[in-house]
């Protein structure tokens, strides 16, 4: 393994056994809750956003052990727009991560409830974390502030108003930033956060997030068309009423934009002297096949 996947491979371990420890309990009456929030919340998942958490906070000189309590409650609210979105009043998706959607499984009052609990675990979990109380209200505030309504939600809300209708570049745009980037975002700045870092690291952060949600984003609307559906763990050709870069330009254009936008990114990261993982995670996103 080079270097950039032995250190992938720590963060994505020690995210997958602090994500493990959470909703165990066996012997309460609503154990099919817990159940259910386990099911998508261990269902795998590239753990793009805890892994960008971890890193941003390594790389402004904090100690990204300490932050796994902030990395799995984003994961968290990322799972839990996972479940949401693919619920029949929304996207309508037979399977995710590879197996089958949590309403398919447990039913959609247990599927809302699930995302429900995991929404409401992630801010319980950020309080848990061994870090001054300051730091705690800059996350909650970072995360809040990206999954609600002016943020991922507020983006599903576009999205799915968009449906069947012609919208322009700019409309897209903004539905992507909501949806998508937001959270990653939040994953990057609550990484520096998380070390206490300068404004200038923030921005930075900001910056690099942006344009890399974008390319993640228009990347899974080509995998919609393009990818295979075993590798990505989700139906493919889903799409076709929604708006997305897909629609707008076809997947030949899609691709100089993820490369203009995974660029974008990388060039946001020059403040910084160590960070040849996050220019690498970049790249592999922008041709990622799942
Ligand atoms: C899927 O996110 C939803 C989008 C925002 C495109 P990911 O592609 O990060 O999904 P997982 O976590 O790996 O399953
Ligand atoms: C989802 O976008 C964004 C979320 C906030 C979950 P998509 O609807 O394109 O994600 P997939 O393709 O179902 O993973
Ligand atoms: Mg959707
Ligand atoms: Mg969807
Ligand atoms: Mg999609």
């Amino acid at each position: 393994m080079n270097e950039y996947q032995n250190q992938m491979e720590s963060y994505r371990s020690a995210v997958e056994e602090t994500l493990n420890g959470y909703f165990t309990a066996q012997d309460l009456p609503q154990k099919r809750l817990f159940d259910a929030m386990r099911y998508s919340l261990l269902a795998g998942g590239k753990r793009i956003r805890p892994v960008l958490l971890l890193e941003f906070c390594r790389l402004c000189g904090g100690d990204w052990h300490a932050a796994l309590p902030f990395a799995a409650a984003i994961e968290m609210v990322h799972t839990y727009s996972l479940i949401h979105d693919d619920l029949p009043c929304m996207d309508n998706d037979d399977y995710r991560r590879g197996r089958l959607t949590n309403h398919k499984v447990f039913g959609e009052a247990n599927a809302v409830l699930a995302g429900d609990g995991l929404l409401t675990a992630a801010f319980e979990t950020l309080c848990t974390a061994k870090t001054g109380a300051d730091v705690i209200v800059r996350e909650v505030g970072i995360l809040s502030g990206a999954a609600g309504e002016l943020g991922m939600v507020g983006g599903q809300v576009l999205d799915l108003a968009g449906e069947d209708m012609v919208l322009t570049e700019d409309e897209v745009h903004t539905i992507h930033d909501l949806k998508t980037s937001a959270l990653i975002r939040a994953a990057c700045q609550m990484g520096v956060a998380a070390a206490g870092g300068t404004q200038a690291q923030m921005d930075a952060a900001r910056d690099y997030a942006q344009a890399l949600g974008m390319a993640f984003q228009i990347r899974d609307d080509m995998l919609d068309v393009l990818g295979d559906a075993e590798k990505m763990g989700k139906k493919t050709g889903m799409d076709e009423h929604k708006n997305t870069f897909v629609t707008l330009y076809g997947v030949g254009k899609c691709s100089q934009l993820v490369e203009q936008y995974t660029k974008r990114a990388c060039a946001a990261l020059s403040i910084f002297d160590d960070a040849q993982f996050l220019d690498q995670l970049a790249a592999r996103l922008a041709l990622r096949e799942y």
